[in-house]
């Protein structure tokens, strides 16, 4: 036997069972970002390098260390997209999608980040993300969060997921709080962790998210961005505020929330869960205003958020929620050649019939008990089962798995009976 070939560290597969727990959750994300009015947009999970290292920032984590890059046989340097939102502006850009028009998109996929792997945190991961251009007030924050919400209502999450939230405030107001806050770092330049003595200068608002503890308590006395809000980003935070109070989702300020990507401004939030461990974000997102032009488009305000489905699904699992739907309703058996031939016709018949009925056809023939444990196995609810006297009275011998019971049905009334009974 040859050596098996594994797959790639922190890429999983979705075996049957678990991807039907995935299948239920994308419906109900899919139906939610319906009933808001949002439309689907797929893009490549390939783009140009430039692409991500402009939007989402050099000196991130993603663009410095965790990008698949490589150079294809044209010699162009391309990535793997760690996430959706550059391709998606990207796209609208070159499809003329926001060109004076707001839009109101979502998409799900794989996004690929070079991470170390751990419960939560892969290396392919799959994202449902939101996006909205063109609106630039708070009643549309309001909006992506409150389809957040919804979401949680949806998946029965609202007592185990909390609202972090936060404003960036505008870019000027940004750069004078950087100024101030690498000032005020400086003077405990050597107390402060690793990481953050190198994003000091780099990167400085990553340092409010640090996690050591003796760069936290420095932190403490840090001066707060806050502070060097002008009115209106005031005006919008607090917009946004009323209007979540008034649609009664609670939040929390963080004031160190700041996003590991380099594109937001105004609002940022996430979702985070207690129930995950470390890695216990499911949802971020905020406010880019300045990526389209980024990127070379007319100025346009924009918003979004991105879901990450593992933690998704992780997060239901570890609270019971989720439930293995069996992946057959009917099994279809039947004894002897001719019966066999009449019983691969008629499932046919009944699929085109009832579209929604999952039938499953025994293949292979053997004993009817031999049958009968496989409709079992794939935990079946009804039995159709032919024989010659079925073929011969045009009916067919219904067994209710459940109870045992068991009737004969003729063919004319068979699509009912089943509805019935599934
Ligand atoms: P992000 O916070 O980098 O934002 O990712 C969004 C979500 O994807 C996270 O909250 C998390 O649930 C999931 N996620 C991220 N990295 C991993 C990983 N290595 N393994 C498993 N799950 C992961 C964005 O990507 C932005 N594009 C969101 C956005 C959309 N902002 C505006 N519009």
């Amino acid at each position: 036997m040859s050596a098996k070939i594994t797959a790639i560290r922190g890429m999983n597969d979705l075996v049957p069972g678990q991807s039907s727990v995935w299948e239920q959750v994308e419906k109900t994300l899919v139906e939610t970002a319906g009933s808001f009015g949002f439309s689907e947009i797929r893009t490549p999970v390939i783009e140009k390098t430039s692409l991500f290292s402009r939007a989402i920032g050099e000196v991130t984590d993603v663009v410095e260390k965790e990008m698949y890059t490589f150079e294809d046989r044209d010699g162009d340097l391309l990535s793997l997209r760690p996430e959706g939102t550059a391709g998606c502006v990207r796209a609208c850009l070159e499809d003329g999608l926001i060109h004076n028009q707001e839009q109101r998109l979502w998409y799900r996929g794989p996004m690929f980040r070079h991470e170390r792997p751990q419960k939560g945190r892969y290396r392919q991961f799959h994202q449902f993300g939101i996006e909205v251009f063109g609106l630039s007030g708070p009643d549309i924050d309001a909006e992506i969060i409150a389809f957040s919400a919804m979401l949680w209502k949806k998946l029965k999450l609202t007592d185990h997921v909390r609202l972090e939230l936060n404003s960036l405030g505008s870019p000027e107001e940004r750069a004078r709080y950087r100024d101030s806050l690498v000032a005020f770092l400086e003077k405990y330049r050597s107390e402060l962790d690793e990481d953050s003595q190198r994003r000091m200068y780099t990167n400085p608002l990553r340092v409010l998210d640090s996690k050591d503890a003796r760069t936290g308590e420095i932190l403490a006395d840090a001066p707060a961005l806050a502070e060097f809000f002008g009115t209106e980003t005031r005006a919008h935070f607090d917009g946004l505020r009323e209007l979540l109070d008034g649609l009664g989702i609670s939040y929390v300020i963080n004031d160190r929330l700041v996003r590991g990507l380099d594109y937001y401004n105004l609002t940022v939030f996430e979702w985070v869960t207690a129930a995950l461990g470390s890695q216990g974000t499911v949802c971020g997102g905020g406010r880019y205003d300045g990526l389209v032009e980024q990127l070379g488009g007319q100025p346009t305000p924009a918003i979004g958020c991105a879901v990450g489905l593992e933690r998704l699904v992780l997060l239901l699992e570890a609270l019971n929620l989720v439930q293995e739907t069996p992946a057959v309703d009917v099994m279809v058996c039947s004894m002897g050649e001719q019966p066999a031939r009449e019983a691969q016709y008629l499932v046919n018949r009944l699929r085109f019939e009832l579209p929604e009925v999952r039938f499953m056809l025994h293949c292979g023939g053997g004993k009817v008990k031999k049958q009968m444990s496989h409709a079992d196995r794939v935990n079946a609810r009804l039995a159709l089962i032919l024989g010659d006297t079925e073929v011969a009275g045009h009916s067919a011998t219904v067994k209710i798995l459940s109870s045992g019971e068991q009737q004969t049905v003729p063919e004319s009334d068979l699509a009912a009976f089943i509805k019935q009974h599934i």
